[in-house]
This record gives structure tokens, C-alpha cells and sequence, in this order.
């Protein structure tokens, strides 16, 4: 089995950080290949607990080649910061690899990010604020920086020139903001270089190669299916590619090797920022999922939206990354609701639809019809198989799985790296 995509089926938050530590002792690389610093997982192992925002969540598994693909975004004192952090910690953190590809974000990202969403007003999208989407604009509007690009000082100073020319006038005329001094870009790039210098090369060559000598390769996604800038709640969506198939585009390694695409997915709904939501909650279950399931952002601190399951969404995120297998988290949470609701379906103009709409007004609109399930009063922390789950439990699982078009593989049953119910092997 050598190469496997982890992608999220919701709107991120979804435990993928779990779910990759769970796999890493069987795995030699893990990669990252979408997004920035504006993911944050959380991985609680024994009594440590690690965010994560920018190094893939297998680091934290010794002998795991971490690699940043070409598909990321880089702030490197980000970077710097975490590796720090981790070493501190007595991880190694000396095998990481960095693609010459991937671009960099800049303090002048930070500010667009930043004052654009101000100027967004009641519109705004939520964003993490990290400079993620207009680090992603300037690649495909071909004014990127790239990592390479650090290398040499007057080609850096060049781009640099070329996209501060016009980021200026913006922030200068529109915005009302000073304007930013190419030197001090300049400086503060090439004071990362000679610690980045080692990290660096052509990740795609080598994870090509390592796939060719039959070693087992994860490509961890970022953010998550509802997220995606093509397949998401645009434009409430980040600027990156989190479905399967960004794993491709993201790494340089095709298509027709990832045999498996594992989604990660909770028991229940959860949206950080802004944008479509059918099955949010405003009641006293909502408190009760953000409290009891702890729904507060990684990255940001923010409170998370939540709501019960979607089945269509699970359908949708089958459909549009291929997931052959699903990863069900925070079952535990939902312990002590006498009857469970899960949206089967949608309301929209008093008609019922199956699947998410496509026009993004009906989203907006679409009432969830429930259906609802008998849950469960025991405590799931302690439970490892399947058989031992509460019968409701067991029954809620396996009608989400048979709403879902694909098999539910792993169950978290909480937030600690052994709390997990495995039915089908992951990896082998
Ligand atoms: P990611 O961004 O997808 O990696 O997810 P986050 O780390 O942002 O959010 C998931 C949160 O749920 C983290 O705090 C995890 O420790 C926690 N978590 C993951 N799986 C489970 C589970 O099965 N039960 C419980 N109670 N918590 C879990
Ligand atoms: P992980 O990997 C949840 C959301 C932001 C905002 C939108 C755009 O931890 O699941 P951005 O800063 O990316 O331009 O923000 O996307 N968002 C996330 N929500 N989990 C994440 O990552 C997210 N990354 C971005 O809240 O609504
Ligand atoms: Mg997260």
C-alpha cells in the first residue's frame, strides 16, 4: 500500500492530525501538500498534547520523513518557530524536507489578508488571517515568491520589486496602510537561508523515488473537502486544493499511484468562519457539542460552529475525493443525547434534495430533513472494538456508514492516540 491521501470530509477540524499519528508507525514519509499555517491539529500523545499548523502531524513519530510538497504555503518564521518548539520537546526534527517549489508567504500576505478582510466588512470570509489567500492569489497570478527563489538574492530582490510595485499603490491608495520597504522583505527572507538551505530540493524527485523502492507514503491534507477552493462553499472556502486530488498537483506524484484515499470525519458537524451551514446549531445542543467536544480552533482560538451529522456532505466528500475509507472521530462526544438527529436530506423551495445542491443560494436555503437515532448513556473512552460499543452506538456508526457510500475503517472514541476502534486496516 504505498501511497496514501488523508483528506478531511467536512469543514476541517475533523481530527486529521489523530488520524495521521495513528497511522505514522507504519508509514516512511508523510506529506503536506496543501495550506499553510492557517491548519492547526492537535494530537494529544500520553500526557503531551502538540498543535500542529505547519509541520505535517507525523513528525511526532520517530523515524517519519516529514516533507513539505510544492502545493504549500511557507511562512518561515512559522517554520523556524515550530521546529523550535518540537526540539525543545526532544523530537527530531533534522529529516525534514522542504520543497524548492513551494511558495513563501510574506509579512506584506499577513497584511492583505488582513485588511482586505476588514474592508470585506459584514462579507468577510473568516480567514484565518495568516496570509493564506493572498500568498495563493500571487502564485496564480505568477508573482509569487518561491523557496528557490531565496537562493538568489537578486532574483529575490527582483520579485520582490515586481509584486510590491503594484501591492503598494493598493495598500497605499486603498487601504490606507504604509507602504512596505522591499529591503526589509528582502532581509528578512535571506535571514532564513542558511538554516533552510539543508531542508531543501526536489521533494517530487524524491518522493517518487522512495515510492519507486516501495516505502509507504501519506500525504496529509490540510483544511478539508468544504474547503476546497474548487469543490467548496466558495467563496467561504481557503485557497487551496484540500481534496485527493491536490495530493497529485501538490506533491508531483500522479494520480494513478495513491491507492487508497482514508476521510476523516465527526460524529457531528463543525465550521470555523463564515459560510453555509444547513445543520448548525443555535440551541442548547449546540453548547453542548462546543462544549462537550471542546470546539474551539487550534489556530485561532475562535468558538466552532456546530451542528449534527450531514450525510449528504459525507456522500459529497466520497464522491469528490474517491474515499475508500472513512476515519469517524468524537463518537465519545455525542454520549448522553437520548435521540440523535442526522440530516438525510435537504429541504430547499419545498422540495426534498438528496445531494448537496450546486447553486450556492440553495445551499444557503436547504432546510436538513432528520432522521432520528436512539443514542447511548455509557462512557466509549475505554472501548477498542467494535463489538463492545453500546448496540446504539454501533447502530448509529453503521447507518452513517451505509449513508455515506463508503466504509467507516476507525472510530475515535477520544482524544488520546489509542482511543480508537479499528474495523478494517488502514494501511495493509
Ligand atoms: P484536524 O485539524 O483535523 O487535525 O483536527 P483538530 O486537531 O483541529 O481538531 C480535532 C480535535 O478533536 C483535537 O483537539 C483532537 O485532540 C480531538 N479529537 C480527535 N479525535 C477525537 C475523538 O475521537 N474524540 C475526542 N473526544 N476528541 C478527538
Ligand atoms: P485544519 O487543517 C477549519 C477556514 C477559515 C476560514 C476559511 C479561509 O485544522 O482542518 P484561510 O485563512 O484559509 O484563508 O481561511 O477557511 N479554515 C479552516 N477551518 N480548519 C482548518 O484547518 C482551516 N483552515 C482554514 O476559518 O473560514
Ligand atoms: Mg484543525
Amino acid at each position: 500500500m504505498p501511497a496514501i491521501v488523508l483528506v478531511g470530509a467536512q469543514w476541517g477540524d475533523e481530527g486529521k492530525g489523530k488520524a495521521t499519528d495513528l497511522l505514522s508507525s507504519r508509514i516512511d514519509y508523510v506529506v503536506k501538500f496543501n495550506g499553510g499555517n492557517n491548519a492547526g491539529h492537535t494530537v494529544v500523545v500520553g500526557s503531551e498534547k502538540y498543535a500542529l499548523h505547519l509541520l505535517p502531524s507525523g513528525i511526532l513519530t520517530e523515524g517519519v520523513i516529514p516533507v513539505i510538497a510544492n502545493g504549500v504555503v511557507i511562512d518561515l518564521s512559522v517554520l523556524f518557530e515550530e521546529i523550535d518548539g518540537l526540539q525543545a520537546r526532544g523530537l527530531d526534527v533534522s529529516r525534514l524536507r522542504v520543497s524548492a517549489n513551494a511558495h513563501v508567504i510574506t509579512s506584506y500576505h499577513r497584511t492583505l489578508d488582513k485588511v482586505t478582510e476588514r474592508f470585506l466588512g459584514k462579507r468577510q470570509i473568516g480567514t484565518t488571517g495568516r496570509g493564506i489567500g493572498p500568498t495563493y492569489a500571487d502564485k496564480i497570478s505568477r508573482v509569487g515568491i518561491r523557496i528557490q527563489d531565496l537562493f538568489d538574492e537578486n532574483i529575490l530582490r527582483q520579485k520582490i520589486e515586481a509584486s510590491l510595485e503594484q501591492k503598494n499603490q493598493v495598500l497605499t491608495k486603498i487601504y490606507n496602510r504604509r507602504a512596505v520597504s522591499v529591503d526589509e522583505v528582502v532581509s528578512e527572507l535571506l535571514s532564513y537561508v542558511e538554516r533552510l538551505a539543508p531542508m531543501v530540493g526536489d521533494t517530487a524527485l524524491e518522493l517518487n523515488q522512495a515510492l519507486d523502492a516501495g516505502k509507504t507514503v501519506l500525504f496529509e491534507g490540510g483544511q478539508a473537502t468544504m474547503l476546497d477552493v474548487d469543490h467548496g462553499t466558495y467563496p467561504f472556502v481557503t485557497s487551496s486544493n484540500p481534496t485527493s486530488g491536490g495530493a497529485a498537483t501538490g506533491s508531483g506524484v500522479a494520480p494513478t499511484r495513491f491507492e487508497r484515499v482514508i476521510g476523516v470525519i465527526k460524529a457531528y458537524t463543525t465550521r470555523v468562519g463564515a459560510g453555509p451551514f444547513p445543520t448548525e446549531l443555535f440551541d442548547e445542543w449546540g453548547e453542548f457539542l462546543t462544549e462537550k467536544g471542546f470546539e474551539f480552533g487550534t489556530t485561532t482560538g475562535r468558538k466552532r460552529r456546530t451542528g449534527w451529522y450531514d450525510a449528504p456532505i459525507s456522500r459529497y466528500a466520497t464522491r469528490v475525493n474517491g474515499i475508500t475509507d472513512f476515519v469517524l472521530t468524537k463518537l465519545d462526544v455525542l454520549t448522553g443525547i437520548e435521540s440523535i438527529p442526522v440530516c438525510v436530506a435537504y429541504e430547499v423551495d419545498g422540495k426534498r434534495i438528496d445531494e448537496v445542491p450546486i447553486n450556492q443560494t440553495d445551499f444557503h436555503h436547504a432546510k436538513p430533513i432528520y432522521e432520528n437515532f436512539p443514542g447511548w448513556t455509557e462512557d466509549l473512552t475505554g472501548v477498542r472494538k467494535f463489538e463492545d460499543l453500546p448496540k446504539n452506538a454501533q447502530d448509529y456508526v453503521l447507518a452513517l456508514e451505509s449513508m455515506s457510500n463508503s466504509r467507516i475503517s476507525a472510530i475515535g472514541v477520544g482524544p488520546g492516540r489509542d482511543a480508537i476502534v479499528v474495523r478494517h486496516d488502514l494501511v495493509g
